[in-house]
């Protein structure tokens, strides 16, 4: 998954407008933010996930203005070191049930003429002043499902990264995709054009999910495909699994997890089951087609076995919800993106920012491929990024590793020791003299918690703005 972010650096924190020794102000009894007083905080503290990502605050750009502001942007050296180049490839043989991310399926043609538009997208904003002027630290090709591109694809895809973008020595390049199709000469063409990363969507391993979720391939096949490539021994695997699906017992998650370990993968994602409207899921469940997934106490308890797993095997936990099982894993992309990273974007549907502009680049095929054609930004939307944004954005990076450290939240620590005192009390968090970490429920709840500590902050200063008026 790709987390859309937006820069900053540990001291801008500070830079929020808020004189720094005031204790923040909130409505403590508001059980949305400060969570439900209840003996079993990991399933009952809040009601459901709030999303997927944390969101924040950003000012349109007038559409007459923003190509303007994209070309002056990327005409300005870049001031952040920190930053990842992010390629979007919007196609899936089949869209899964459960799936929002399915934007067009896979069909050969349209992909070669993607593929071309891409190509110049990358010869253009290759040349611009702000992207050669640093080295970018990670490159994330993401979809859909880039493994549906041919073997020539992707290795021009890997050649054309390298070939046109400066890149750090240890630069991780990631390919997302699955591993239906992902025969080994396509393997080999991804290593030979440079992709040192991969990380593949498998989800469940139980044939009868599967099926239900509309994934293609037996558990079987995958196992013996992800062990193929971990035999091979060339680059980091990573793999997705998610938990709530529907058939997905308890067992099968267990067996889930075990799978996981017993393919010799470098890391795993475990993702909650986000039910979002419109799914072709909702609709087959509504006709009795599909069980109902699980609802979020079991979701939570889901999570509480996933966790407990990876501890049980000793595995190095990178993230609230990404573990590692060898030390190649570093995942940098998933951890820049979500803090103080700048992210190019390039193809239909990316999303980024660099120099102060957030842009999402246009979703519908047509209009990218016309907007490049025309040599235009093929931006949909932009946004001058809120300066408050990069602050928030190193809570929410500190949310999602679950821990707090007093050092890089300096004065917000004090400030905000109300919000944690409440949130200790509800058994979210521990609170040490030098740190706040999220205790497992805090864990699994981390989105919401994230999400009411910006949301506390911006009302914050929303009020004092006001008294100040
Ligand atoms: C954009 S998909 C790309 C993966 C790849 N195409 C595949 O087939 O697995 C990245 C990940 O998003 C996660 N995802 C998709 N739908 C989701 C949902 N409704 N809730 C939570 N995670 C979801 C899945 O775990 C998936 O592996
Ligand atoms: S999970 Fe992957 S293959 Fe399935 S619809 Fe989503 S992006 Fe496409």
């Amino acid at each position: 998954m790709n987390p859309i972010a937006s820069g900053a650096s540990p001291i801008e924190v500070a830079r929020l407008d808020v004189p720094a020794t005031d204790v923040i102000t909130f409505d403590s009894h508001d059980e949305s933010i400060v969570g439900r007083n209840t003996p079993d905080p990991l399933r009952f503290a809040f009601s459901g996930k709030t999303g997927p990502h944390v969101g924040g605050g950003s000012v349109p750009v007038a559409q007459s203005k923003t190509q303007d502001s994209v070309l002056d942007a990327l005409n300005t050296p870049a001031m952040n070191k920190a930053r990842c180049l992010y390629i979007h490839i919007p196609f899936c043989r089949v869209r899964c049930t459960y799936c929002n991310f399915f934007q067009y399926a896979s069909s050969e043609s349209l992909i070669a003429e993607y593929f071309a538009a891409l190509t110049l997208e990358i010869e253009r904003k290759s040349a611009f002043v702000w992207t050669q002027s640093m080295p970018f630290q990670a490159v994330y090709v993401g979809g859909g499902t880039p493994t549906d591109l041919s073997a020539e694809q992707i290795k021009q895809l890997g050649q054309m990264i390298r070939q046109y973008f400066p890149l750090t020595p240890d630069c991780e390049i990631t390919l997302e995709g699955r591993v239906n199709r992902f025969s080994e000469a396509k393997f080999e063409s991804a290593l030979e054009g440079g992709f040192n990363r991969f990380s593949l969507g498998v989800q469940s391993f139980d044939s009868k999910v599967r099926r239900a979720a509309k994934r293609l391939d037996d558990g079987d096949v995958v196992i013996e495909t992800l062990q193929k490539m971990v035999r091979y021994n060339a680059a980091p695997i990573v793999i997705d699994l998610l938990y709530g699906l529907p058939y997905q017992t308890l067992d099968i998650w267990q067996s889930d997890l075990q799978m996981y370990l017993e393919t010799g993968v470098d890391g795993v994602d475990l993702y909650q089951l986000l039910e979002l409207q419109n799914l072709p899921m909702a609709r087959l469940i509504e006709q009795g087609k599909l069980p109902q997934p699980a609802n979020t106490a079991t979701k939570a308890e889901m999570y509480k076995m996933g966790a407990d797993f990876m501890a049980r095997f000793h595995q190095r936990r990178l993230s609230v919800n990404h573990w590692a099982s060898t030390n190649r894993e570093r995942s940098i992309y998933n951890s820049l993106a979500k803090t103080n990273a700048e992210v190019l974007p390039i193809g239909a549907g990316a999303g980024g920012n660099f120099n102060g502009i957030s842009a999402m680049q246009h979703r519908d095929m047509n209009a990218y491929i016309e907007a490049i054609q025309q040599q235009q930004f093929p931006v949909g939307m932009a946004f001058k990024s809120d300066p408050n944004n990069a602050s928030l954005n190193q809570f929410k990076a500190a949310f999602d590793r679950g821990v707090l450290l007093k050092h890089d939240f300096i004065p917000w620590f004090e400030r905000l020791m109300p919000l944690f005192e409440a949130w200790q009390l509800r058994g979210l968090v521990t609170i040490t003299e030098q740190a706040v970490a999220l205790t497992q429920a805090g864990q699994f709840w981390s989105v919401n918690l994230a999400t009411n500590l910006i949301k506390v902050i911006q009302n914050d200063q929303a009020n004092r703005l006001a008294l100040a008026g």
